[in-house]
């Protein structure tokens, strides 16, 4: 039984055994909503609503965990704590103080409110640091009222982060005011195995719905990045491959070190749900032993990474030796990607990379060259094998003389690119 069954199983088992659900929010890149869409229906949740940046579900406390930790898209994931309807930001403040603050938050620990506006409460709200200090001052005066003291702001490291969320309702008749408790601590992006030092990596849940916009079948395909720069993209295939929860890395601090390395271990609603805290427990150490077997089970030869930059391979080689991936599973090469082609391999296959593209590293004009060269190179030495190019530019898009079958729109931070298909025959 794989994972997956597992935990298709216990979700089965939770439905019946859980009676309340709690509202969710994940949140994730621009362009991302759809795949986030098709992770949470694969849990089985399907009472969902799509919003720009992010997906609300309802669910029991236990699938909204289990999802926290194996979705490979969502940025983080928030649990509801109150739903507010308000005129102004007099109203946030008298609604927000009456709200029971104690159920999810002690007095000595510390938090954080960030503040989010949809387009309309944009221009209406206009300072959202101003708003998150509404919303602090109506929790501080909650807790001064009842105990005489209040709980500190950290804004670096907080016990509890808070996310209001502010929209225009369908009948645009006041605000909604939405309070999230976020569930994860660091992003759920920050997998663990990485190491700054590359000038522009791609970020771990981009990588990830990258790879899952490809018609790459892990049973079968070859998985070659050309220009792999510090392997996220590979790291993210082997992931997706070995059926590994993206998670694992913080799992693991959690199993061998008691690490409290998501949010949620040490916040009130989840300690206080003894059979939650119980059945997540259990879980984490699911995965913990589920990694352990499925690393060991990657065969060689499937993978492979290449770079023209000593420096970027060795923080790959790194990168792979931190997500715990055995020596061997990539194939490292230092090649121009413009001639490299792994010997001895064969079709079916992908072949993908995310080349340079102007905005953060080299000059346009220097990458012309680059990508007609590189597009001359797929033609003659990957015949059969599906490519994949992720980039912005639209100018060096055209410079590479090859029919494109695909264009699938994403957001790297606020660049717009597309990953670009190729047929190669
Ligand atoms: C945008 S970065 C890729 C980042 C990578 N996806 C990651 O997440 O770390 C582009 C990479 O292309 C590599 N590169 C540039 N020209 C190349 C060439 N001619 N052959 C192979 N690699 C090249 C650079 O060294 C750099 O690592």
């Amino acid at each position: 039984m794989n994972f997956k069954d597992k935990r298709d199983n216990r979700s089965n088992r939770d439905s019946n055994e859980n009676k309340g659900l709690s509202t969710f929010f994940a949140s994730c890149p621009r362009e991302m909503e759809g795949l986030l869409e098709e992770e949470i229906l694969d849990h089985g949740i399907t009472n969902i609503e799509i919003k720009k940046g992010g997906i609300l579900f309802k669910t029991d406390d236990f699938s909204g965990i289990k999802f926290l930790l194996n979705s490979r898209i969502a940025s983080r994931v928030y649990k509801s704590f109150a739903f507010l309807k308000i005129k102004n930001e007099r109203d946030l403040y008298e609604s927000a103080k009456t709200q029971p603050w104690e159920k999810i938050l002690d007095l000595k620990q510390t938090f954080k409110i960030t503040t989010l506006f949809d387009m309309t409460a944009k221009s209406f709200f206009k300072n959202s640091i101003a708003v998150s200090q509404i919303l602090k001052d109506a929790l501080v005066d909650h807790f001064r009222d009842i105990y005489n003291e209040r709980p500190s702001v950290d804004t670096e490291n907080p016990d509890m982060g808070l996310l209001l969320r502010l929209e225009s309702p369908e009948n645009k008749n006041g605000w909604n005011a939405s309070i999230f408790i976020d569930m994860c601590g660091d992003a759920l992006s920050n997998r663990g195995y990485r190491k700054s030092g590359h000038q522009a990596p791609l970020r771990e849940n981009l990588a990830a719905a990258i790879v899952l916009s490809t018609d790459w079948n892990p049973e079968e395909d070859l998985f070659i990045d050309t220009m792999c720069g510090t392997g996220t993209l590979l790291i993210e295939a082997i992931l997706i491959k070995g059926n590994i929860p993206p998670a694992y890395l913080r799992v693991k601090r959690y199993i061998e070190r008691n690490e409290k390395s998501f949010a949620f271990l040490k916040q009130k609603w989840f300690l206080e749900k003894t059979y939650v805290t119980k059945d997540t427990k259990k879980y984490l150490q699911d995965i913990y032993n589920h990694c352990l077997e499925a690393f060991n089970k990657l065969e060689e030869f499937q993978f492979f990474g290449n770079d023209i930059d000593k420096k970027n391979l060795d923080l790959c080689e790194e990168h792979l030796f931190n997500a715990w991936i055995p020596d061997g599973i990539v194939t490292l090469s230092h090649n121009d990607a413009t001639r490299f082609y792994p010997e001895e391999i064969e079709a079916p296959g992908v072949v993908i990379c995310n080349p340079p593209y102007g905005e953060r590293m080299n000059s346009k004009e220097s990458l012309e060259d680059l990508y007609h060269n590189y597009g001359e190179n797929l033609k003659k030495n990957y015949k059969g094998f599906r490519g994949y190019i992720f980039t912005s530019d639209q100018e060096l898009r055209k410079k590479i003389a090859l029919q494109t079958s695909k264009r699938i729109p994403f957001y790297n931070g606020n660049i717009e690119c597309r990953l670009l298909r190729y047929e190669l025959r």
